[in-house]
């Protein structure tokens, strides 16, 4: 299964920053683990970040055709954009959601999510155990295959 990997403003600084919310283990550990698990279950996997949200748009159109399922953790970008949630739903490929820190026991407006209305699954709060999570829900889950 081929899976996109998608990681929001902020989480380059995996490790520098709020090491008390997001943990000491930096953005290359947590590609390292994506990887390690894709090779671990036989999935593909692109990872790709970007402060940008227009760039992440175009990843997601550019998925289509290519990807099989999609993990978002659309970082800040969660509680802001309709452009986000309107790419996922153009291209309708398989999604989950991932949140590192649990979102839902912070700030107010971290629990509002966009592209929730259109993932088929949420994880936050599992630290970067999420992800994998979600890759596991995505090649469990049933979809076409590229
Ligand atoms: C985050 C939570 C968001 O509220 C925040 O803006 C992030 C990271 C997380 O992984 O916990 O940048 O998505």
């Amino acid at each position: 299964m081929k899976i996109l990997v998608l990681n929001g403003p902020n989480l380059n600084m995996l490790g520098i920053r709020e090491p008390d919310i997001y943990g000491k283990s930096t953005y290359a550990d947590l590609c390292e683990m994506i990887e390690a698990h894709a090779k671990e279950t036989g999935a593909e996997v692109e990872i790709y970040q970007s402060n940008y949200e227009g760039d992440l748009v175009t990843k997601i159109q550019e998925a289509l055709g290519v990807f099989e399922g999609i993990v978002i953790n659309p970082a800040a970008y969660t509680h802001t954009s309709v452009a986000l949630l309107d790419a996922l739903k153009a291209v309708a490929i398989p999604a989950v959601e991932v949140h590192i820190s649990d979102v839902s026991k912070r700030e107010g407006f971290r629990s509002i999510s966009f592209v929730r209305e259109y993932c088929f699954a949420t994880i936050a709060g599992h630290g970067f155990a999420g992800y994998t999570e979600a890759m596991d829900m995505l090649m469990n889950a049933p979809g076409k295959r590229i």
